[in-house]
């Protein structure tokens, strides 16, 4: 992520969220704070209120007054939002606000890094870490979520449909991306692209604008999966992967399906970046039973915090934060049960992560991962 601002002093728009947001927002505060003043830069944190309780307050998810705090910043830091029960009328959930940040701010890269640390237990069985370390690259405004909000149930109420869209310019810039990423990353040098051209006309539209974009990076490896094959070869075969494109869904799909080898979504990032604006979120949901009983894993919070870093242009902060975070599951101070959840709550895992990026002071801008 090549971002433009080395200004060393930023205005970061929080948004706590609803469920265990506030807690683990906290939690990566004070990671991000800790790294500011090791490397002597300022972060100005101002919070908004968004999600499924400012729907209950406001009758809006995201009142004016915090998207233009969002839409002022020089990065937006968001913790999970959206409360199961709290609903619109068409069934909906109220509190989730990716339509109205992603397409409202043309947020149109979703970027998920899909690693698996030292000592996590994954569902992959004999898999280390290194084998599996690769990023996807989710198309974020259009692809069948371009009909979100759009969809049409018939009058007959038998019948329903939401529409699947595939523009030109959003192929491009995503794949151009994708290709950018690739070739940044200490990687294997290959984009796949994840489509299902082989049945969908508007699949076969993109796969041959990746084609066309493909041609102009020599140095990086085409290559070409549908989307069913690709399910299967994340679980068989993840060392195959560095960076895959794909359309909106079907990343979000197998984003959740990566987390599920690197020990869950507990302990996954995402960034939304456009050509002026990015928020960076854990790629969790609220988990509001987990909420204030301080066993919340803010890793995911955490790790978002440092993909913030690299957008800001502060890469070594963001490399250090990456290496502490390396070095203190190798060492076990952060240890993750099956289900993802961290064994010594939130506030031990934020404690590690600050020790471990103290102490370590050997570290290298090269194996920023993402
Ligand atoms: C994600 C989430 C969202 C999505 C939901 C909450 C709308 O699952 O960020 O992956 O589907 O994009
Ligand atoms: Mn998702």
């Amino acid at each position: 992520m090549e971002n433009p601002k080395q200004k060393r002093s930023y205005t970061i728009a929080v948004i706590p969220g609803d469920g265990i947001g506030p807690e683990i927002v906290a939690a990566a505060r004070q990671v991000l704070d800790h790294l500011a003043g090791l490397e002597g830069f300022r972060l100005d944190f101002a919070a908004y209120e968004a999600g499924a309780s400012a729907y209950l307050k406001y009758g809006d998810p995201l009142p004016a007054e915090s998207m233009a705090g969002c839409r002022a910043a020089d990065a937006i830091f968001k913790g999970p939002t959206g409360l199961p029960e709290v609903r619109l009328p068409d069934g909906t959930e109220a509190g989730v606000l990716g339509g109205r940040l992603r397409s409202g701010l043309d947020l149109y890269v979703n970027l998920r890094p899909i690693k698996l640390y030292p000592n996590v237990p994954t569902a992959l069985a004999n898999r280390q870490p290194g084998e599996i370390d690769w990023v996807m690259v989710r198309e974020n405004t259009e692809g069948l979520y371009a009909s979100r909000g759009n969809g049409i149930v018939a009058n007959t109420g038998q019948a329903a449909t939401d529409t699947l869209m595939i523009t030109r310019l959003g192929s491009e810039r995503i794949i151009r991306y994708a290709f950018e990423t690739a070739r940044r990353r200490n990687g294997k040098k290959r984009v796949t692209c994840v489509d299902k051209s082989n049945v969908l006309r508007s699949f076969a539209f993109f796969r041959g604008i990746f084609k066309e974009i493909a041609a102009e990076y020599p140095d990086i490896e085409p290559d070409y999966l549908y989307v069913d094959a690709a399910a299967q070869a994340l679980v068989l075969e993840p060392d195959r992967f560095d960076v895959i494109v794909t359309e909106n869904l079907f990343g979000d799909i197998l984003s959740d399906l990566g987390g599920a080898t690197v020990g869950g979504i507990g302990v996954c990032a995402g960034a939304n970046i456009g050509d002026r604006h990015a928020y960076f979120e854990p790629i969790h949901g609220s988990a509001p039973s987990l909420a204030r009983t301080g066993r919340a894993n803010p890793l995911a919070a955490i790790l978002a915090g440092g993909l913030l870093l690299d957008y800001l242009g502060e890469s070594r902060a963001a490399a250090r934060l990456e290496q502490a975070v390396m070095q203190a599951f190798r060492e076990k101070a952060i240890v993750l049960r099956p289900d993802g959840s961290a064994a010594t709550g939130t506030q031990a895992v934020a404690e590690a992560v600050i020790q471990f990026s103290i102490f370590n002071s050997q570290f290298s801008i090269d194996s920023l991962a993402h």
